[in-house]
């Protein structure tokens, strides 16, 4: 009942705004890659498998969603098919009146400044207004170049670039509580950096096997606990996690707690492994608590018991009778990602169909929501959505053998303080909020 509790249920999920084309014909280099709030929420920042640089909105305000830094050699990039994917983003805390976030492609990390601007600087001399270079001979007057208003924009420079110290890809970045130092994960070694210093980390972790041939588990995801600086956390391949304390040693080759569910024998399959490998793991707010995705689940699991989650729900169990042709379409390895609300009473991840899942964790309830062009009318409320599993089809449902599985939701992020969130289907950023905001 709409009103009565105060569960995920009873917030109404309206659309805000969208950006990104229409076109069903999504060009490889404009896939969202990532979506992540800055720390009280204003800034918005993603990056795509081919722009290079990561792209800062606004989302609240009337200067909504306008990609606001253009780079007017994307298109020549793209056309080279350079690979300039962004894999990850992280915002650092702020310090002073400057912004900074951290991006990571599959082998390089870059700190940016991001800046806010309403002015724009016109009439250069030797420069065109579009950044071409006159040939100085045509120059024969000379001009003063003024400040001129223009709409807000949000600008990425670089100022770093920490390079050279992954062999494999990159999969997480994450800025320690002390403000100070960064990890960096790729498949087999996790890194310690200084965000001062770019040539030169730390080896912390390092699971490579002197042969390769014996390698049985890679790593898939890395974060630092949000309060305590010692501490960071590591997923892997065979659905495990990792809790390392880098007080104990300088390499954390040996974890001081290990989580992991014993696998149920009646559910084993060719398929078990595959899906029990951890996509994405997120500590809470709070700290006392951790969050994991596997392709079928999210778990959530509180630091102080190792032997199983806390809690467990099933984003599209009704899969588990298709893994099969989900094998052979490759989907099976999507990598879904998973966030918290701001107090950890909710969290979300996608699913397939562009379909979001929220899992109420006090109130146990669960809804089902679609990021749509169809629903994307200025305050629409979006109805919650039923999948038919078997048996007959009710009005409103869609069955399982329905769902459009090149239609995924990989990234999603909750506002830090509000109900606002973002979801990135392939090509489109969508911002809904609760109604009553
Ligand atoms: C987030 O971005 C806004 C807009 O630039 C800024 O005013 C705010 O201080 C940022 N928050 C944090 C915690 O960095
Ligand atoms: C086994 O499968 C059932 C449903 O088929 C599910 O509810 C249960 O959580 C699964 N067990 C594990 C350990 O994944
Ligand atoms: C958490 O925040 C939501 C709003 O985002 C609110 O409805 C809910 O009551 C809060 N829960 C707790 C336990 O504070």
């Amino acid at each position: 009942v709409a009103g009565a509790g105060g569960g995920c249920n009873d917030v109404q999920w309206c659309f805000s705004q969208v950006k990104g084309a229409i076109d069903d014909d999504v060009a490889e280099a404009d896939i969202i890659s990532t979506v992540e709030f800055n720390h009280s929420g204003e800034l918005l920042a993603t990056g795509d498998k081919g722009g290079g640089k990561p792209v800062a909105v606004r989302p609240h305000t009337r200067h909504c969603l306008r990609v606001l830094s253009t780079n007017p050699s994307s298109d020549y990039l793209k056309s080279l098919e350079i690979e300039e994917k962004i894999n990850k983003i992280r915002w650092l805390p702020q310090k002073n009146a400057a912004q900074f976030l951290l991006s990571t492609n599959d082998k390089t990390i870059k700190l940016w400044k991001i800046s806010e601007r309403d002015k724009r600087p016109e009439g250069y001399n030797l420069k065109e207004e579009d950044g071409r270079y006159r040939d100085p001979n045509t120059v024969t007057t000379l001009r003063v170049p003024v400040f001129r208003p223009m709409d807000l924009m949000v600008e990425a420079s670089p100022r770093r670039v920490f390079a050279n110290a992954h062999t494999y890809h990159i999969n997480s970045i994450s800025v320690n509580s002390d403000c100070e130092t960064y990890l960096s994960a790729d498949d087999l070694r996790i890194n310690l950096w200084n965000l001062e210093i770019t040539d030169r980390s730390f080896n912390i972790v390092d699971i490579k096997p002197t042969n390769m041939e014996e390698l049985t588990e890679v790593i898939t995801a890395a974060e630092f606990h949000p309060n305590q600086c010692n501490t960071f956390v590591y997923s892997s391949s065979k659905g495990t996690i990792r809790l390392c304390d880098m007080r104990a040693s300088a390499l954390c080759d040996q974890h001081s707690k290990m989580f992991e569910e014993p696998e149920d024998p009646n559910n084993r399959s060719f398929f078990s492994e595959i899906i029990s490998s951890i996509s994405d793991v997120k500590f809470s707010h709070s700290g006392r608590y951790m969050m994991t995705r596997d392709y079928l689940s999210v778990k959530i699991w509180d630091l102080n018991m190792e032997t199983r989650p806390v809690e467990t729900y099933q984003v599209h169990e009704y899969l588990r009778s298709k893994l099969c042709s989900l094998y052979e379409n490759d989907c099976i390895f999507d990598k879904f990602e998973c966030c918290w609300n701001g107090n950890d009473s909710v969290v979300m991840t996608g699913s397939y169909n562009n379909f979001f899942r929220m899992f109420d964790r006090g109130y146990r309830q669960d809804v089902t929501l679609e990021a749509s062009r169809e629903n994307s009318k200025p305050r629409s409320v979006l109805k919650p959505r039923k999948v038919c599993t078997g048996g007959k089809r009710k009005k409103d449902e869609i069955s399982v053998d329905s769902l459009d599985f090149n239609k995924k939701i990989l990234h999603t992020a909750w506002h830090p303080l509000d109900n606002i969130i973002a979801v990135a289907t392939t090509n489109n950023l969508y911002i809904f909020q609760d109604k009553l905001n």
